[in-house]
This record gives C-alpha cells, sequence and structure tokens, in this order.
C-alpha cells in the first residue's frame, strides 16, 4: 500500500494506472476510520481494479473551530485498517498541499447547500464541495463512493460532478448501523454511556416514520409530529431539524406525500463541559398512496 502525501505524485500515479487501463475507484474520508468508511472500501474495491482512499480532515467544512480541534485523529490506526481492507493508495495531503498559500478558489453548489445542515452550518457544503472537486482532481478516479448516511452531502457531490463535467462515476452506500440500529459516525466518540442509549431516539424516530408512511399515512404534517414526539422520549436530545423533502432537489415535501421522500433528521445531544454532540440520520420514505390501502 502506497501513502502519498503529493498532489503531483498522486496525479502521475493515477496517470500511469489509468494507461495501464486499469479502473480506480476513491473513497473520500476524513480519517477516525470505522466500519461505515469499510463499507465503502468494501464497495470501491469491488468496482474497481484499484481502491484508493483520501484522509484529510478538511479544515474549511467545520463551521466551529472547537468542532475541528476535537476532531478525531489517528493516521496509524487509519492505515492499519487500509491495509485491512486491501487499498493500494492512501492520498493524505496536508492543508498547503490542498490549500496552498493565497488559496481563493471555491465551488459551491448553490441551492442544495441551502436548506438542513446547510442552515445550521453556513460554509459547510462549499468546504465539502470545494474540497472533493480537489480531491477527484489530485486523485483522477474513474468513480468515487460516498455514504447515503451523508444525504444532502451525495446530492451535493452528484450536482457538482454534473455541473463541472467531471468524468467520474458517483456511487452511493447505504448506512452502516451498529446493532440497535444508531449509524456509526466519527461523532459517536463523543457520547457518554447515557447519551449513547439515547441516541437510539433517532433510528426509532425514522422508523415509525417509515411504518407510518408505509401503513398508508402520507400527511407530511402527521409524519413531522410523530417524528417529533419519538425524539422527545429521549430526555436529553435537541431536535435541531426533522425535514421532509425531495430526495434530489432537497425541495420541501408537498403537504401530502406523493412519491419517494427523503426524511432527515439532525439532534444533539450535550457532551459535557457545555458541549453538544451533533447527530445526523436519514431514511427514503415511500408512502402507500390511500388508494393502495387493503391491497
Ligand atoms: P467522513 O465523515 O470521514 O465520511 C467519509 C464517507 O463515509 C462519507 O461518504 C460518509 O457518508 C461515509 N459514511 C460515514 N458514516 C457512514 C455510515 N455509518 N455508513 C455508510 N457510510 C458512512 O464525509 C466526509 O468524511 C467528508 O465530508 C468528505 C466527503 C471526506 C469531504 O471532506
Amino acid at each position: 500500500m502506497q501513502v502519498l502525501r503529493r498532489v503531483a505524485e498522486t496525479q502521475r500515479l493515477s496517470e500511469r494506472v489509468r494507461c495501464a487501463g486499469e479502473r480506480i475507484a476513491l473513497v473520500p474520508t476524513m480519517g477516525a476510520l470505522h466500519r461505515g468508511h469499510r463499507a465503502l472500501l468494501a464497495e470501491a474495491r469491488g468496482r474497481a481494479d484499484r481502491a484508493w482512499v483520501s484522509i484529510f480532515v478538511n479544515p474549511t467544512q467545520f463551521d466551529a473551530a472547537s468542532d475541528l480541534e476535537s476532531y478525531p485523529r489517528n493516521l496509524e490506526e487509519d492505515l492499519a485498517v487500509c491495509r485491512e481492507e486491501g487499498v493500494d493508495v492512501v492520498f493524505a495531503p496536508s492543508e498547503e498541499e490542498l490549500y496552498p498559500a493565497g488559496a481563493q478558489t471555491w465551488v459551491e453548489v448553490v441551492d442544495l447547500s441551502r436548506p438542513l445542515c446547510g442552515a445550521a452550518r453556513p460554509g459547510h457544503f462549499r468546504g465539502v464541495a470545494t474540497v472533493v472537486t480537489k480531491l477527484l482532481l489530485a486523485t483522477r478516479p474513474h468513480l468515487a463512493v460516498f455514504g447515503h448516511k451523508d444525504h444532502q452531502q451525495l446530492a451535493v457531490v452528484r450536482r457538482l460532478v454534473r455541473d463541472l463535467c467531471l468524468d467520474v462515476e458517483v456511487v452511493g452506500v447505504p448506512t452502516v448501523r451498529e446493532p440497535d440500529g444508531l449509524a456509526l459516525s466519527s461523532r459517536n466518540v463523543h457520547l457518554g454511556p447515557e447519551t449513547r442509549r439515547q441516541a437510539r431516539v433517532l433510528v426509532r424516530a425514522l422508523r415509525a416514520a417509515q411504518a407510518a408512511g408505509s401503513g398508508g399515512e402520507q400527511r407530511r404534517d402527521v409524519l413531522l409530529a410523530l417524528v417529533e414526539r419519538e425524539i422527545a422520549k429521549a430526555p436529553l436530545a435537541r431536535l435541531d431539524y426533522a425535514e421532509l423533502r425531495d430526495p434530489d432537489t432537497l425541495e420541501p415535501a408537498p403537504s401530502r406525500l406523493s412519491g419517494p421522500t427523503l426524511l432527515a433528521l439532525a439532534v444533539r445531544f450535550p457532551c459535557g463541559e457545555g458541549r453538544t454532540v451533533r447527530l445526523i440520520d436519514n431514511c427514503v420514505l415511500h408512502p402507500r398512496a390511500a388508494e393502495e390501502e387493503g391491497t
């Protein structure tokens, strides 16, 4: 397994691999690799000749300095995971390498970046879109693999790839969960035993809405009230948002759902010293039309 730090050497290697007729799949990450990332690596390995990973904690997508500082970092452990998963190349650039002195070029996917996590975290998706573009240009993969766990991020990446005519296929992988349903996340390490227990409320709320939707409930407000009631059952949980939107455009859902609809949640939990940890999760509801009821 090769570990590359420089953009130029990474581009040269990509060129050689491409000339040899081999396909490269890239998994962009910020490290702190867990089973969710491993699922993406397995997908990459299965779909291409070469599995490449990038590990870069991207400062421009953090809105709070404290969040950037406390982000878990352990390159040695991450490299061990990559070796285990049969990764061929790890691209782990420095900040100066991706953001050279005087950098002033940004990629902004305007409308998709506004709602949901974008509303609470201004500039976050501009940071994501910019770094993903840089990572794709540095590694020149045939395909890039992302998790549905970050649904809005995946929508932003699909859009920027189309808008910038990038020659890369974007692949989405289903969310990997703990046995009790909690979505794996690098941020889960900040949960104490009690908040960890209560964090199950996110997936419970999603499942309650899914059950209601497939049972024929199509009214947006009823579904959202159901979600809010579920979240309120966890006394430490503070709901940031619970929203129903179009899965691709992220436009607000109509008052009566008519097709597949994204249900996206963000919930905060206290994690000591007045700080909070913000967890996100989502699912796509497939509400059953009223006329199908009883069939
Ligand atoms: P990071 O949080 O490290 O996530 C890297 C990839 O792993 C993302 O595509 C994310 O959706 C996916 N992922 C995280 N948890 C997952 C889970 N439980 N199941 C399946 N996939 C999961 O997302 C980022 O990094 C950054 O924003 C990045 C795209 C690298 C740009 O900096």
